[in-house]
Parts: C-alpha cells; sequence; structure tokens
C-alpha cells in the first residue's frame, strides 16, 4: 500500500504554492497519497508562517497534538518546513524533539533527501540554509489543476522593513530566470490554464536577462502576455517603491493584465511609513494609485495596513483612515503589528495601550470592510466577464467564477462549462460573494 501524507499549509499564497511542490515532490520520491487526517498519515508536514506571533504559536500549538500520534507509531515521520523552521532552526527540535525533519522555504526540494538520512542515520535532520535559487530546478513541473494557476517568479524579500521577518526567513530577492518561466508558463496554459498570477513577496523586484538584454518586471508581463492561451493575468504583492511608469503602462497597453492591484501601503503617515523603513511617502502612494486608475479607469485596489505600529498617534491613525477611504480600496487586510524578534521595530519604545490598538484595528476594518461592500453592491446589475472555475463551494449544483476584479460569483450552469469565460450578470451582492445569471449570447 503506498503510504499517506497530510499536509498542513499555514500563511501566505507563496507557502500554498510551496505545499503544492512538497506534495508533488513526495508522491514522485516516495508514492506518498494525501491523508485527511493527520491520524492516517505516514508522513506528516507543517508548511509554517511566523509573520505575526499569532500564526507562530499556532503553529507549536498544533505541533505538540501530533506527540501522541508519534508515541503510537514511531515510524511516523512529522517535518517542520516553512517560515518558522526557516528562524527556529534547529530549536524546533528542541522544543518539539518527536520532530524528525526541520526544512526552509529555500530546501524544500531537498525534504525526500532529509526524510531519507532521517530514517538511516535515527537522528532528526535539520536543512534551513539558503542555497541559491537551486530549488526550482528540482520541483517536478506544475500541473494544472483548474483553468486558474499561481506561478513563482522571484523568491525571497530584500526592502528589510523594520517589522518584517521575511527577509531573515526567505532569504534576499533572487528572480527566476526568463527562459524558465516562459517554458512553465507555456507549458501550464497548454494544460488549459486560462489566467495566471505571477507571485513574488515583491514581483516587481523582478530581474532578468530578455533575449540577452537587461528586463524588468514590465517588460516580462508583456512577454508572458503574449502566450498563448493565456486570457488574463494578475500578480501577487507589488511593492510601492519599485512600481514604476512602465508598469503603469503595461495597465493601459495590455488587455490580458486584469484591471486589480493588491498594493500594500501599511500606513498613511509619513512618520510611520519612515519608521517602517517602506521607503515611500502617502504622497508618493498616492501618486502612484492616481496614474494607475488613469492607466486603467475603474481598476480595483486592495491593500495591507499594520495598526498599532510602534509611536503610531492618533492623528498617524486618523491619516491611515483618511488615505484608505480617498483611495476607495476594497478587499483589504489589517492587522495589529506584532513584534517580531529579530527586527529592528521590535526594539522600539512602545508606549499605546494594547485596546487602544484594538479599538483602532476595529475602527479600520469597520471601514474597510463597508468600502469592500459598496464596492460590491455597485457591480450589482453589471455584466461581468466571468472565467468558472467549478462547482461553488456552497451548492454543488451552482457554479462559481472569478470576475477580473477577482471576486467569486456563483450562478446556476452546466458544470461543462468549467474552464470558459462566460458573461454573468451580478443580482446581489453578499458578505464575501456575489450571486449572478448567465447572460447567454
Ligand atoms: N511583500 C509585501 C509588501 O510589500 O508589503 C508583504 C508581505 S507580508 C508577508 C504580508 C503582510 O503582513 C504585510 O503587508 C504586512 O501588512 C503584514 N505584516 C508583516 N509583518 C507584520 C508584523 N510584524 N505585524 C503585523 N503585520 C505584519
Ligand atoms: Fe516584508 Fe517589507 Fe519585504 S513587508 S516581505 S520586508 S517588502
Amino acid at each position: 500500500m503506498p503510504g499517506k501524507l497530510f499536509l498542513r499549509t499555514f500563511g501566505c499564497q507563496m507557502n500554498v504554492v510551496d505545499s503544492a511542490a512538497i506534495a508533488g515532490l513526495l508522491a514522485d520520491a516516495e508514492g506518498l497519497a494525501p491523508a485527511l487526517r493527520p491520524e492516517d498519515a505516514d508522513v506528516i508536514v507543517f508548511n509554517t508562517c511566523s509573520v505575526r506571533e499569532k500564526a507562530q504559536e499556532k503553529v507549536f500549538a498544533d505541533l505538540g497534538r501530533l506527540r501522541q500520534l508519534k508515541r503510537a507509531n514511531p515510524h511516523l515521520m512529522i517535518a517542520v518546513g516553512g517560515c518558522v523552521a526557516s528562524q527556529e532552526g534547529a530549536g524546533i527540535v528542541e522544543r518539539a524533539p518527536f520532530v524528525d525533519v526541520v526544512f526552509g522555504p529555500q530546501t524544500l526540494h531537498r525534504l525526500p533527501q532529509l526524510l531519507a538520512r532521517r530514517r538511516e542515520t535515527g537522528r532528526a535532520q535539520v536543512d534551513v540554509s539558503f542555497p541559491q535559487i537551486e530549488k526550482f530546478d528540482h520541483l517536478p513541473a506544475p500541473r494544472a489543476e483548474g483553468p486558474a494557476a499561481f506561478v513563482s517568479i522571484m523568491e525571497g524579500c530584500s526592502k528589510y522593513c523594520s517589522f518584517c521577518v521575511v527577509p531573515y526567513t526567505r532569504g534576499e530577492e533572487l528572480s527566476r530566470p526568463f527562459d524558465d518561466l516562459v517554458a512553465e508558463i507555456a507549458a501550464l496554459a497548454a494544460q488549459g490554464i486560462r489566467e495566471l498570477t505571477l507571485l513574488g513577496q515583491n514581483v516587481n523586484a523582478w530581474r532578468g536577462q530578455i533575449d540577452g538584454a537587461p528586463a524588468d518586471f514590465a517588460e516580462l508581463l508583456r512577454y508572458i502576455a503574449e502566450i498563448d492561451g493565456l486570457e488574463r493575468l494578475r500578480y501577487t504583492t507589488s511593492h510601492p517603491r519599485e512600481f514604476t511608469q512602465r508598469l503603469i503602462d503595461a495597465h493601459a497597453d495590455l488587455p490580458q493584465l486584469a484591471p486589480q492591484v493588491h498594493l500594500p501601503v501599511q500606513s498613511g503617515a509619513d512618520r510611520v511609513l519612515a519608521a517602517m523603513k517602506r521607503g515611500y511617502t502617502a504622497l508618493e502612494y498616492r501618486s502612484i494609485v492616481r496614474r494607475l486608475r488613469k492607466a486603467r479607469p475603474g481598476l480595483s485596489l486592495s491593500s495591507d495596513f499594520i495598526v498599532g505600529f510602534p509611536g503610531e498617534t492618533e492623528a498617524d491613525f486618523e491619516a491611515t483612515l483618511r488615505l484608505a477611504s480617498e483611495l476607495e480600496f476594497d478587499g483589504s487586510f489589517s492587522f495589529l503589528y506584532s513584534p517580531r524578534p529579530g527586527t529592528p521595530a521590535a526594539e522600539l519604545p512602545d508606549a499605546t495601550p494594547r485596546a487602544a490598538k484594538l479599538e483602532r484595528l476595529q475602527r479600520l476594518q469597520a471601514q474597510l470592510d463597508a468600502q469592500a461592500s459598496a464596492a460590491s453592491a455597485a457591480m450589482v446589475g453589471s455584466t461581468q466577464r466571468v472565467l468558472v472555475e467549478g462547482p461553488s463551494k456552497r451548492s454543488g449544483a451552482e457554479l462559481a467564477g472569478r470576475t477580473a476584479n477577482n471576486r467569486v460569483v456563483n450562478f446556476a450552469g452546466d458544470a461543462r462549462l468549467r474552464g470558459r469565460f462566460v458573461e454573468v450578470r451580478v443580482s446581489a451582492a453578499l458578505a464575501h460573494t456575489l450571486r449572478g445569471e448567465r447572460v447567454d449570447a
């Protein structure tokens, strides 16, 4: 009987893509099939997140529950990867001695060898190094599942925002070569992928060589948009610091580029932005958005916000509320600042009481939710071009599709429409989804 793998993913989209690669690697190397419950597994992998303290504590709490399983079945292999693994290294095995393998985001391709070595030696294996981009040369070719796919174009981050662990856990920015990307994306398009999201911590930091000449992210987009079969292109996350006019122009010129951008701003106050080392002012951010919307009228914009950064005053916070309302963000994420060990911001004095920070977070979240609802409500009555992804989550009798501005619409239709673009008239806006009816051509 082939063995089984229970894989649990915490955190961001980068981890979701890494987890798909881990499942593919272990299917190839050990013939592991997916298990639905940890109790049924021969190998358990946790792909972890350390971006906020809460996420990290959740990993250790959930890991603790595996101790019993290991006791009952000494052949069970437990591996911990991702950003907590990267940050803690051998500390994970000290805290949870029943863990067999610790691997980082840049060494996940070595997981089969690490498991083999653990079985041979009986000793826990830890490898959280940052070998250059060799990872992608050792991963199985991605397989299309459904009509939309994600492809990593770069790894890591070199921005070192003062609050963030990512540069330490994932390493510095490294771009994947142009030829590899085009080959991988063309193969996905040939398998029926119609919508592609280019992924990275800072996709617009991508640099490469195209036809022997240096090229940037805007140029990469122009080439990828030409690939046969790809009808819709997105990217996430971009950073305001390298949001060039060339990238803005690409939004005017490339019809494949979806009218939707996620551009983290974090704060609307220059004092806070400087302390965060974000490398832009609120005015510069506004200017990017103004030019983007000029290039692509109707563009939908979402963002990330941190509330309660050390030293943030009530006036700073109000500047954030104002910016969020003026720029009409929809569908944004806001987080309470979480001090991360090893980051410069964790050393800053912080006099704001937690209750005041929580109150600010609630105010911002209420405002952002209201803005998102208003944007959805404004879509009612419009006809949207929707990529049919499959059966709807709520009722298998309905279909779910995605609009150009990245909202899910549920509507009645034939399952054979999966993977096709159809026209849907939006009839209602619910809390997280839209409802609609197919408009027949
Ligand atoms: N590359 C992205 C960017 O340009 O900002 C961000 C990647 S980060 C993993 C995702 C989001 O988590 C950030 O935009 C930020 O809002 C939030 N975040 C990161 N560190 C945080 C911290 N220490 N406390 C609270 N939120 C944090
Ligand atoms: Fe983190 Fe800033 Fe990079 S938020 S991922 S250090 S751009």
